[in-house]
């Protein structure tokens, strides 16, 4: 029988099975939110033993190095040891500096960084795990550039029995701490191959945020090409930062933003398009030269991966296409 061993106890490792799920078969309560290695939730360390290269293929080399892979991808038929990360030993200390409402389901999550030298350097667009002081760990994509910003900005939408937007909607407040770890992620903008392209990006909900960094990025590197910006909801109410991306595209004559919604009222606004996202984009795109086009989509994976396939099959080139799909947490049978 295979085992792992953890805290000196020898548990049974199944074949198969995962060191995530050998864990919280035996009762650890080790953070996880994906279980699909993109959220890097469930580091461990390896002791004594070499994780598989699967888990540990996607951990930063220095990481690496000492040991940290992903529980949910290791699997091994051979006896191994690991033990929970020290979150000193990685994460960066962030406080929430502020909490603002942008609709009734989204909350703007601004974190100052304790000592700036400890952050690390992303690239608006990409995600990294926040860590809240009740140990639930979940990825986020970030809005902003805290080079340019000194904070980061978060977009996090309320869900109805999800644990850290549970703790985030009804208990969090100014001064609470978290862990940031990070970054991860494809979804940013680069000048060097983006740089001479039009850029397309489409997101629902609070896919809105990593978008919103890619935008504010290339505008700011002076993208020369047309960018559009779809940002899908089911009524008005869903949509958000409206009037700021207005008035950008009043700024940027070569942004064009384009909200969108499932169900208009008569309270909606005529500048609205109306109708599924993908259906809407899909038709304003029809003519448009899609093998050229950057393009950008996050938010939910049933969304972002349909709409991949529609515009691979209307002529978009698949390596100029960048996914992030908010993967929710696998919920797991008792
Ligand atoms: C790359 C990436 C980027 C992301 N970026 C963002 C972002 O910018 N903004 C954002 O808001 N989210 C983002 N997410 C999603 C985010 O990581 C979390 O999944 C989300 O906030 C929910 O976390 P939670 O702990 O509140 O819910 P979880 O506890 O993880 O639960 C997830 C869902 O399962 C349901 N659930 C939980 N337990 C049960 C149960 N026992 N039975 C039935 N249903 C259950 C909950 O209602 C919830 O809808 C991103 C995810 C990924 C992978
Ligand atoms: S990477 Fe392991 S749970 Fe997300």
């Amino acid at each position: 029988m295979t085992t792992l061993t953890y805290k000196q106890k020898p548990l049974p490792l199944k074949p198969h099975e995962t060191v995530l799920d050998c864990l919280l078969r035996h009762g650890v309560a080790l953070p996880y939110a994906c279980k699909a290695g993109m959220c890097q939730a469930c580091l461990v360390k390896a002791v004594g033993c070499t994780a598989s290269e699967e888990s540990r293929k996607w951990i930063k080399p220095a990481l690496q190095a000492r040991g940290y892979t992903l529980a949910c991808q290791w699997v091994s038929d051979t006896d191994i040891s690991a033990e929970l990360p020290e979150l000193a030993d990685f994460a960066v200390a962030s406080t929430i500096a502020s909490l603002r409402q942008l609709n009734a389901q989204v909350l703007q999550v601004i974190l100052e960084i304790a000592d700036p030298r400890s952050m690390f350097a992303y690239r608006p667009g990409q995600y990294l795990t926040a860590t809240n002081p009740l140990g639930v760990a979940r990825a986020y994509s970030i809005a902003n550039d805290f080079a340019v910003d000194g904070f980061v900005e978060l977009h996090i939408a309320a869900t109805s029995h999800g644990e850290f937007t549970r703790w985030l909607f009804g208990m969090a407040k100014v001064g609470d701490q978290l862990y940031l770890r990070g970054p991860t992620g494809n979804c940013f903008y680069d000048v060097r191959d983006d740089g001479d392209q039009p850029l397309l990006l489409a997101g629902t909900g609070t896919g809105l945020a990593p978008l919103l960094g890619i935008v504010s990025d290339a505008l700011r590197q002076k993208h020369a090409q047309v960018i559009h910006l779809y940002h899908g909801g089911r009524s008005v109410d869903q949509l958000y930062l409206t009037d700021e991306l207005q008035e950008l595209a009043r700024a940027n004559p070569h942004f064009h933003y384009h909200p969108c919604v499932m169900e208009a009222d008569s309270k909606t606004p005529l500048t609205l398009q109306t109708g599924r996202l993908e259906q809407v984009l899909v038709q304003d795109m029809a003519k448009a030269k899609l093998a050229t086009y950057r393009i950008y989509l996050c938010g939910a994976p049933a969304f972002v991966h349909g709409l991949r396939k529609k515009l691979y099959l209307q002529g978009a080139r698949s390596e100029h296409i960048h996914c992030d799909p908010f993967t929710e947490r696998t919920v797991v049978a008792d």
